[in-house]
Parts: structure tokens; C-alpha cells; sequence
């Protein structure tokens, strides 16, 4: 049986993997030199959630995401994440954009989760709306429709 801080280590160490494959410019979670509590702040809600739902879907600069069929919750990874996760809900509350995947913000000790739609992305031809998100960060929904995923 693994100790409380080689279990700590290797939650790092499967982000950081994880994220290496997509970018250069990696975070560990928590691993905010400006803040170093978050931590032990985020680490826990990272294994909780990957409990809940396996593997993470994907990985952002600031975010990683875990999701089923149905929703997608997004844990931030440093400070930024936690602004991300309150602009976003907020983008989604003042502009009701049909174009922004549906999101609600869940309080967990403390950390604000963001609970989006689930999309399907895909290499298939993007609608001309999507260049003005960033990055063309839009997938489909089960019907097709087309919703960005990150707006922050
Ligand atoms: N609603 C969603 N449906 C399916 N996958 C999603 C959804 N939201 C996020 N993802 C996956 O999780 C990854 C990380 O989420 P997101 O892009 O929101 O994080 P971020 O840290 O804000 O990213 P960035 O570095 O682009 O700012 C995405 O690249 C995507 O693979
Ligand atoms: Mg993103």
C-alpha cells in the first residue's frame, strides 16, 4: 500500500503526462509557485474526481476536465482556472448565447468546479462562428449542434 505522499507524487506526475502530450508549457496540478496551499487544495478533488469518472478527457493550460455522456466537470489546475470557471459561468449567464455550451458553477470546498455540457469533438468542418472563439474550441453536442467549450 503506497503512502499519503507517494500517492500525492504520482496524482502529478499523471497530470503532467497528460498534459505533456498536448503542450510544453505543462503545469502539475497545483503546482503554482504563487500560491503553493493549492496543492493540497486541488490534489484531493483531482483523485476524487478521478474516481468518479476515470481518466480525464482533456487538459487546458489552466483546467483539466472529466466528464461522462453527459457533463463535463473542470477542476482548475492553477489560479487562473479559478477565474476561467467564473468567467465562464458569467459569460453564460449575461450574453445567453446559444452558441456557448451550457454551465453551472459547483462550490466544493471551497474550489469552483465547472459543470458544462458534454461535447464531441472532432476533426469534421468547423461552422464560420468559430473563429472568433479561441482557438476554435467548439465541439457538437449528441444532435449535432455546435457549442464552444472553452469562452472564458
Ligand atoms: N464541454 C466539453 N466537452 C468535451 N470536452 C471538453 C469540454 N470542455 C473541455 N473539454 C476538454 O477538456 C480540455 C480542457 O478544457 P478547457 O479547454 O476548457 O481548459 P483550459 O485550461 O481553459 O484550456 P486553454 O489552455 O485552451 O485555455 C479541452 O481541450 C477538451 O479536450
Ligand atoms: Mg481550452
Amino acid at each position: 500500500m503506497k503512502g499519503h505522499e507517494d500517492e500525492k507524487a504520482d496524482v502529478g506526475l499523471v497530470c503532467f503526462s497528460l498534459m505533456e502530450r498536448d503542450r510544453s508549457d505543462a503545469f502539475m496540478i497545483g503546482d503554482d509557485p504563487r500560491y503553493p496551499f493549492l496543492q493540497d487544495l486541488l490534489r484531493p478533488l483531482y483523485q476524487r474526481l478521478l474516481k468518479k469518472y476515470g481518466e480525464p478527457l482533456g487538459a487546458g493550460r489552466h483546467r483539466v476536465a472529466f466528464g461522462n455522456p453527459f457533463v463535463v466537470v473542470k477542476l482548475p489546475l492553477i489560479s487562473e482556472g479559478f477565474l476561467d470557471n467564473t468567467w465562464e459561468l458569467d459569460h453564460f449567464r449575461r450574453w445567453k448565447d446559444p452558441h456557448y455550451a451550457r454551465c453551472r458553477l459547483l462550490m466544493v470546498e471551497q474550489v469552483p468546479l465547472l459543470v458544462m455540457e458534454r461535447l464531441w469533438l472532432s476533426q469534421a468542418p468547423k461552422p464560420s462562428w468559430a473563429d472568433f472563439i479561441d482557438c476554435q474550441q467548439v465541439g457538437q453536442t449528441p444532435d449535432g449542434v455546435w457549442k464552444a467549450y472553452d469562452y472564458a
